[in-house]
């Protein structure tokens, strides 16, 4: 079982690579926030207690969200592995991954944190686009899609997130970076960190992501 953590402060870019890793590695992409999305789109329970969370920019409560993570990392598809993208976000949420996976015999392979500094993430996150059938991501200068508000990849609709408001945006920053600085210093303890400079252009993080995890630099194979 092959399981890469993706970490990075709020608009570093753990989506737009993971969505790359995934295809890239064979693995599923697995995201809390589009879980959490998700649910709160449908209504269930877990979308109710989650959402007045995201709105506020907090982190939901590792109660509601570890067993969200576990249960769907039980699912078929991910029995090869998955690429985590938004988990873990604490040091208990961290911990609780490392138990399940020693359940199974496996453990976290690698931590690859894409280090964006906090003065670039907000311009990042107010300028960012998604599509709505898989989440695929632009930005309206950095990386603008062929045909304005279309995603490049399937065609669909593209729209902004709720919590991409600027005053969520600054108060995910503020609530969060101090938990994430925890989760990599326990990556760190655990020998297992790769940081890569996320101030680069997309594919050159990709490179560094691939690199740090595979002997056969991603240029090789993508001339
Ligand atoms: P989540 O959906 O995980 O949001 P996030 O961590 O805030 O991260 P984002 O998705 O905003 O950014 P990203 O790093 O994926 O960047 P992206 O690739 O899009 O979580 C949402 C909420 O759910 C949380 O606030 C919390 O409430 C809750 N939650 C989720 N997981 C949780 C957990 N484990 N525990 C508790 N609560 C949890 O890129 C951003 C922009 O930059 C895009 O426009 C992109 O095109 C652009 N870009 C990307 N790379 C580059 C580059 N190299 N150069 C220039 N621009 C770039």
């Amino acid at each position: 079982m092959r399981v890469l953590v993706l970490l990075g402060a709020p608009g570093a870019g753990k989506g737009t690579q993971a969505h790359i890793l995934a295809r890239h590695l064979g693995l599923p992409r697995v995201a809390t926030g589009d879980l959490f999305r998700a649910a709160v789109r449908e209504g269930t329970p877990l979308g109710t207690a989650a959402q007045a969370y995201m709105e506020r920019g907090e982190l939901v409560p590792d109660e509601i969200t570890v067993g969200m993570l576990l249960e769907r990392l039980a699912a078929d598809d991910a029995a090869r592995g998955a690429i985590l993208d938004g988990f873990p976000r604490t040091r208990s949420q961290a911990a609780a991954l490392d138990r399940a996976l020693a359940e199974r015999g496996a453990a976290v392979e690698a931590a690859l944190y894409v280090d964006v500094p906090a003065d670039e993430l907000l311009a990042r996150l107010s300028g960012r686009w998604l599509c709505e059938a898989a989440g695929h991501t632009y930005h309206e200068t950095a990386y603008p899609p062929r045909v304005p508000g279309i995603c490049d990849v399937d065609g669909s609709r593209l729209v902004q997130r709720d919590d991409d408001r600027p005053e969520v945006v600054r108060a995910r920053l503020e609530k969060q970076l101090g938990a994430l600085a925890e989760v990599v210093e326990h990556y760190r303890a655990a020998g297992i960190l790769q940081a890569v400079d996320g101030r680069r252009p997309i594919a050159a993080v990709t490179n560094d992501l691939l690199d740090s995890i595979e002997p056969v630099p991603y240029w090789r194979t993508h001339p």
